[in-house]
Parts: C-alpha cells; structure tokens; sequence
C-alpha cells in the first residue's frame, strides 16, 4: 500500500460521502488530523500514522473489500453496462465507493457464488489457470446423465470449439426417467459457458445453473439471490492459502 493518499480518497473509502461533501466537512472545520482541523481536502495523508477525525469519531481506513454475493438470474457480471442491469446495481452506495469489481463471470441466467473486491491480486490469482482453482456447480439438465458422462468429463470432452477440457467431476444426484437430472459438477478452468458446453458435448442441455463453491468459498445459504456479505477473515485467510500455494 502506499505511503500517503489525498484525505477525500481516504475518507470517501471509509464511508464519508462524495469528495465535495467531505470539501464540505473540511471547510466546517469537521475533520482534524493530528488534533489540527484539515485546511485542505486534498492534503496527503498517511492511513497507517495519523490520526483523522471526522466529527470527533476516529475514521478506520481500509484499503480492499471483499464481499460474496449470491449472483440472481438476469444480471450481468460486469462493472458497467448499457443495457443490463449488474452485479454493481445490487450493492449498497456503502461497499460500491470501493470500487470492487466481479471476480470472472457467471453468464446472466446463472445464480449463485460471485465474488466482488477490488483486490486486483487476489481477483488475478484465483482466475489464473495455473492455480486451478476448482469450482463446482449445481445443474439441472435435460436428459439422462449417466456414470459415462461422469467418465468423459474426467478424462476431458471436446467442446464445440476442440477445446478439450482438463479432468472434470461429475455427481449425479438424481435422474428422472422422464429425461432430466440433478448433479453437480467440479470444474478446474473457467473457459467461456464451461459448463453449458460440456453437457451439450455429450448431447445435453443445461436448464438451470448455480455456483456453489469457488476454492475453499462456499455459498453461504442464507443469502438470497441478490443478496450479499463480506467475507469473514477466516474465509479471506483461506481464499488467499488457497491461491498463494503453487
Ligand atoms: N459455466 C457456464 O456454462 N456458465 C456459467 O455461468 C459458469 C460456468
């Protein structure tokens, strides 16, 4: 992290407002750093050593912020877009001054584990394909998947582009002799409607899509579609093991 940083990036981070509201502030002689009231809104700071007030309340800074969010169906994974609504039109003015960003994509009719954070490192280490981050998904599919699908995706399928997938896991929950099922897949690579495209290598069809779990992340199942939390430290700390081995 850097040394210094403008007081209004600082104290719009943590939650103050816009920064002509906090010119504002400081113009009221509202903030004080070091027990002297800020002349400038612009001044340099340093969030590790001084003492910043904002009507005589201490101001915590924090740099990154993580959040999980249960991805509903019809939003797009994008920070901005001009015709769909997105991930960031979910969040709360509170997280969204962080500028957090998704971390890879789940097509606009998947539901479920998104992560949202501005940390570019973690964000490009879990997407690396050289960590093999493995994520599984709950599908429903039309047609009956059978042991030998199970058996294709682990020794990897040709997609439709002759990409050949890496070793997938397959478990099979529930099949219907009317002709769907219920399973649930691991995958180790994130390439373009992944999963989508491994049933309809072996003649199937996924009808509906959910992630459960991205590396040690799990979807919390308190959170409704739409909604979101940040993570606690202990899923932060694992998160970052996970991605910091190899
Ligand atoms: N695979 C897909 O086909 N779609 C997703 O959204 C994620 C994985």
């Amino acid at each position: 992290m850097k040394q210094t940083m403008r007081l209004d990036k600082l104290l719009s981070h943590a939650g103050h407002g816009t920064r002509s509201e906090i010119k504002i502030l400081v113009k009221k002689g509202l903030v004080r750093v070091n027990d002297r009231p800020a002349k400038d809104s612009g001044v340099q700071v340093n969030p590790q050593s001084d003492v910043i007030t904002v009507n005589g309340e201490a101001v915590r800074y924090r740099e990154f912020i993580y959040l999980m969010l249960n991805k509903p169906q019809g939003v797009i994974s994008a920070t901005e877009d001009t015709r769909d609504r997105t991930v960031i039109d979910l969040l709360d003015e509170e997280v969204v001054h962080f500028n957090p960003f998704p971390v890879g994509r789940l097509d606009k009719d998947t539901e479920g584990l998104l992560l949202l954070t501005n940390d570019g490192k973690l964000a490009h280490n879990l997407l690396s394909p050289r960590k093999h981050v493995p994520k599984t998904y709950y599908a429903e599919v039309e047609g009956i998947v059978t042991e030998e699908d199970g058996q294709a995706f682990e020794r990897g399928v040709a997609l439709d582009d002759d990409y050949v997938t890496m070793p997938a896991q397959l478990v099979i929950l529930k099949t219907d002799s009317s002709g769907w099922s219920k399973i649930e897949l691991t995958i180790m690579e994130g390439k373009f409607h992944q999963v989508k495209r491994m049933f309809q290598a072996v003649g199937k069809k996924v009808t509906f899509l959910k992630r459960l779990s991205m590396g040690p992340l799990l979807l919390d199942e308190h959170l409704l579609p739409g909604e979101y939390r940040e993570l606690s430290e202990e899923e932060l700390l694992q998160l970052q093991h996970a991605t910091a081995v190899q």
